[in-house]
């Protein structure tokens, strides 16, 4: 189930702070990949794709960026917006991302390297995958998450 977490944060405002996740601690799967995407212009859409297998750790550093996540029946929005902010993405959503804010840097763990095997890029086979139970209850929402 996705998941906004709020990493741990280490300093005060006159040195500034630290903030650091670990591998099956608070995400539960080993990072195989890190990505980032930046220099984006506000406005922009990306993403538009879910994963058949990836799991993901997203957060942004500096700046504003929204998604959109939806698990096939449903639809929920989360803005990362601080840097000790993340989202918890796991297998079966897709995701719909906006850039709200100029110099925005949205980095990416990843549980796997890149395959374009793992896309899927079309919304239609997306629908398809998830009415076939392809993803079983993983691509829940928990009850109480940000609408
Ligand atoms: P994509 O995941 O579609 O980016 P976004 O969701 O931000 O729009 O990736 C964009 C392109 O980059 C696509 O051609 C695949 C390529 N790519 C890699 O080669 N390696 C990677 O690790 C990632 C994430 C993407």
């Amino acid at each position: 189930m996705p998941r906004l977490i709020t990493f741990k944060k280490i300093g005060e405002e006159e040195i500034g702070y630290l903030s650091f996740f670990e591998s099956n601690k608070e995400i539960d799967f080993d990072i195989k990949r890190i990505y980032y995407t930046y220099a984006v212009p506000v406005g922009v859409q990306r993403g538009m794709h879910a994963h058949k297998e990836l799991k993901q750790l997203v957060w942004c550093p500096y700046g504003s960026v929204k998604f959109i996540l939806d698990n096939g029946t449903e639809k929920r929005t989360y803005i990362l917006d601080q840097p000790d902010k993340g989202l918890l993405i796991d297998r079966g959503f897709w995701r719909d991302i906006y850039w709200l804010k100029e110099g925005s840097v949205l980095c990416v763990a990843v549980s796997d390297f890149y395959s374009e095997n793992d896309y899927i890029r079309s919304y239609d086979e997306f629908k398809k995958l998830v009415d076939s139970g392809y993803w079983g209850n993983e691509n829940r929402f928990y009850p109480s998450d940000p609408e």
